[in-house]
């Protein structure tokens, strides 16, 4: 396994279409899946998409652990909001209602900044994982808000792109200032 290096904003390979993935259990694709998962981990990312790492093939790896919302989740939430460890492959997306909601993102193609976006609050999502088989969720919350982000990756969107208001693109350092849900 090797910790890759990570296009950063301005890199084309960020702002192109991804190409599927031909065959998602090829040993190669398990190579890079293995490779794409010790550099979020190195990185304390939530999420990785390969374009991050100059592949431009349609696969994420992300994770939304219950530590990562930011209010304390009823066991019945829990269901949506969270996601273990996952490699998805091929992704496909719903918007399932018209709800949007607001949080901060950061994006380790946009080191050191974190900037507020708006998203639709409850998706489902399928697509291919490590081993072939097809998986299909729903998801609310910060599982929601990760796998939108990671999926705009592979449409060669970075989320400042998605922010409403540019006042609101600040420093890690700042985030302090800032009231929970963005202010
Ligand atoms: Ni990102």
């Amino acid at each position: 396994m090797a910790i890759l290096k990570i296009a950063r904003m301005g890199h084309p390979v960020l702002a192109e279409k991804a190409r599927d993935v031909p065959d998602p259990t090829a040993p190669e694709i398990r190579r890079l899946i293995a490779d794409m998962v010790e550099t979020m981990i190195d990185a304390n990312g939530a999420g990785l998409a390969a374009p991050q790492v100059h592949v431009p093939l349609r696969l994420v790896v992300f994770q939304a652990p219950a530590e990562r919302s930011e209010e304390g989740l009823s066991e019945e939430e829990r269901f949506d909001h969270t996601a273990p460890l996952t490699v998805l492959m091929n992704p496909k997306i719903e918007v399932l209602s018209k709800d949007v909601e607001g949080g901060w993102e950061g994006c380790l193609s946009v080191p050191g900044l974190r900037g507020f976006v708006e998203r639709p609050a409850h998706i489902r999502y399928s697509g291919t994982d490590h081993e072939g088989k097809r998986i299909v969720r729903t998801a609310k919350g910060f599982h929601a808000r990760v796998v939108q982000h990671e999926l705009d990756h592979l449409d060669g969107v970075l989320y400042p792109t998605r922010m409403r208001d540019l006042g609101k693109l600040i420093f890690e350092s700042e985030v302090r200032h800032w009231a929970k849900g963005g202010g």
